[in-house]
């Protein structure tokens, strides 16, 4: 199966999200795709200095401007996206805000992944993701797992995903340490998905925080190779043609299967 794929790698502003989402439609304009996946927290920014700045910034599970606008866009451009968000809930009374992403399909179907693995300062602000990490279907059917940026540290977040049949592993980012890209070639190789991350670029200050994220968007396919990796400071979107169903073959020689290999009785905690 022919499947057009690809990343959106810009600069959002700091709780700017109209002029964000102007630039996400700019970038959009003529981009013919079915699957595309945008950064971790894309159109609220990620300097939060507090809990109560970033409720103020966050939105409900299903419906809010990045959810409003991408679900629309969806649809009318036959696209699944998967977008990073701040998703606000009520946990006990007290008003909570998880650091998500939600696949929107064309067909009006509509998923959310809460990050599992919170990320330094994250820890003060979000609240640890309380989901699993599932399979959803995207546009046409294909199996897609989602995890949040530094989900990739842990290598059964997207062991996980493939384990339960993901072709290919959406990978909304906000990453400012320097691992990340070169490791989600070996969570491609190890597992025979296809893994596209979404970085963000820029710096963000926000009083004395100040943060710089690496850029370095990309694709890599099932044996680990890289299709296309932006550079550090680059805007744009990109799309390339994969076949997911190549992520169904977990054959690594005649004789070695990525899966089923394994020997979990001879691993210990
Ligand atoms: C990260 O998880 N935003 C590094």
């Amino acid at each position: 199966m022919d499947y057009r794929v690809g990343f959106c790698q810009y600069k959002p502003q700091l709780k700017q999200p109209e002029q964000n989402i102007k630039r996400l439609a700019q970038l959009l304009d003529g981009v013919e795709a079915d699957l595309l996946v945008f950064p971790e927290l894309a159109v609220s920014g990620y300097v939060f200095r507090d809990k109560e700045e970033l409720i103020n910034h966050s939105e409900l599970t299903d419906s809010g401007r990045t959810i409003d606008f991408f679900r629309e866009f969806s649809k009318e451009n036959n696209v699944s996206c998967i977008v990073g968000f701040p998703e606000k809930a009520q946990k006990e009374g007290e008003t909570i805000v998880y650091n998500s992403c939600f696949l929107a399909n064309p067909d009006g179907s509509y998923h959310v992944y809460r990050k599992i693995h919170l990320f330094n300062r994250e820890k003060l602000l979000f609240a640890p993701g309380d989901g699993e990490f599932s399979i959803y279907p995207a546009k046409n059917g294909v199996k897609i797992g989602m995890m949040i940026c530094f989900d990739w540290i842990f290598p059964e977040s997207a062991r996980t995903l493939a384990l339960r049949g993901a072709q290919i592993i959406c990978h909304p980012a906000n990453l400012v340490l320097p691992w990340c890209q070169q490791a989600m070639i070996t969570r491609s190789l190890e597992n025979r998905v296809f893994t596209i991350t979404s970085n963000r670029v820029g710096d963000e200050v926000n009083g004395d925080i100040k943060m710089n994220f690496t850029g370095q968007s990309q694709v890599t396919a099932t044996k680990g190779e890289i299709l296309k990796r932006f550079d550090t400071v680059e805007e744009g979107i990109w799309v390339t043609t994969v076949n997911p169903e190549e992520a169904d073959d977990k054959m690594v020689t005649p004789y070695n299967h990525a899966i089923t290999d394994r020997r979990p009785d001879r691993y210990f905690d």
